[in-house]
């Protein structure tokens, strides 16, 4: 079901142009994260799509269909909406709050919970929380069971307002790949507020920047607006580093893999050499590195080598690749395959060759 702004301004009242002349679409079965500062009208935009703000001119259509001519209650039971501290009713239960949406559609009582135990599952929380209050959550549980609540009608839209900025870095990072997890298998059209461009470019299928009065500054994928900023707010907004976010769009396939010395877990009469070697384990996983001039007189074991060095797949982001030759104590990057059996190593130099290449023939998104 897409989602259609048509030349969209919201003034209120006291003269605030909130949102100027939006025209945007949010295709079918995709992500649309709307991100800019404070106060530049995101979650008005949000709002004019399930009426709970009406534009001043313009038109919002879902599905091809102007909002105006839908019942707002009917039309806000096919919408999921999920809000900042995931707006939970406080004096309800998890599984009562999952199925609020079902029940107000007249599903019976029974039926509603049920659905609301296999939300939780699906949005991957134990079902011994169904019955806890919210405030006996913490604040990434919360905001679970908020997407579990908006999931429960099956609506094929979703609106989210910065649903994941008030829990820690870590915890959002779970949230932000659940939430592609899930929508890998449900393919709704979802509207995603934030602030955060890390964020923006993670989920987005698509890209709008909006700057304060409410106008739209670029709206593209997500490599587009880091690789071709339309000025310099938008690259400024991006931010400084973009060089190396953008790198998560350059494949790592480019970058010659040469060949290691390796030694296998178990290897006896192991003598000194003057290089870096990967030990490896029966199956060819790296388990780690012996440091040159260090011999073994025993089978070589795991408290033998040195740990350390993220490893990147064959095919991944060239940032994978950097990052594994900048972690590794040998300065080698580990690339492995689909199983996680070592192919070979890069280092950092030759991953730089290729990002100072730059050739635009290797983004991969
Ligand atoms: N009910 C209202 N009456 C008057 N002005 C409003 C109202 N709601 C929002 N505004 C103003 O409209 C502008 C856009 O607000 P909006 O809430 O859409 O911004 P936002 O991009 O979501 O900001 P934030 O990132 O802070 O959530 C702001 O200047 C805000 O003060
Ligand atoms: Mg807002």
């Amino acid at each position: 079901m897409a989602i259609e702004f048509r030349e969209v301004t919201k003034a209120y009242p006291d003269g605030t142009v909130a949102v100027d002349e939006l025209s945007l679409t949010v295709e079918d079965g995709t992500i649309t994260v709307l991100v800019g500062p404070s106060g530049c009208g995101k979650t008005t935009s949000l709002r004019m799509v399930n009426r709970m703000v009406e534009p001043t001119s313009g038109t919002v259509l879902v599905n091809g269909a102007d909002v105006r001519d839908a019942d707002p209650a009917l039309l806000r039971r096919g919408i999921g909406y999920v809000i900042q501290h995931a707006g939970l009713f406080p004096h309800r239960t998890v599984l009562s709050n999952i199925a609020t949406v079902p029940m107000l559609s007249g599903w019976d009582r029974r039926k509603a919970l049920a659905r609301a135990e296999e939300l939780l599952d699906t949005v991957g929380l134990p079902a011994e929380l169904g019955t806890r209050y919210p405030a006996q959550l913490s604040g990434g549980q919360q905001q679970r069971v908020g997407v579990a609540r908006a999931l429960a009608a099956d609506p094929p839209v979703l609106l989210m307002d910065e649903p994941f900025s008030a829990v820690d870095p870590v915890v959002r990072e779970g949230l932000q790949d659940e939430l592609l997890r899930l929508q890998s298998q449900l393919g709704k059209t979802i509207v995603f507020v934030t602030h955060d461009i890390d964020e923006a470019m993670r989920l987005g299928d698509r890209v709008a920047v909006l700057r304060v009065g409410g106008k739209l500054a670029q709206y593209g994928t997500p490599s587009e607006v880091l690789r071709h900023p339309v000025d310099d707010f938008v690259a400024g907004f991006v931010g400084r580093d973009r060089g190396y976010r953008g790198l998560s769009f350059l494949s790592a396939e480019d970058v010659r893999v040469e060949e290691v010395p390796t030694v296998r877990l178990g290897e006896t009469g192991l003598v000194a050499a003057p290089h870096w070697r990967l030990a490896v384990n029966d199956r060819g996983e790296p388990r780690g590195w012996l440091a040159p001039e260090s011999g073994v007189d025993g089978p070589l074991a795991e408290s033998d080598l040195l740990a350390g060095g993220s490893l990147y797949r064959r095919g991944t982001p060239i940032r994978g690749a950097l990052d594994a030759a900048l972690s590794s104590p040998a300065s080698l990057g580990v690339v492995v395959d689909d199983e996680g059996r070592a192919l070979g190593v890069v280092t950092a130099s030759q991953v730089l060759d290729v990002i100072e290449r730059h050739p635009e023939g290797v983004a991969a998104t």
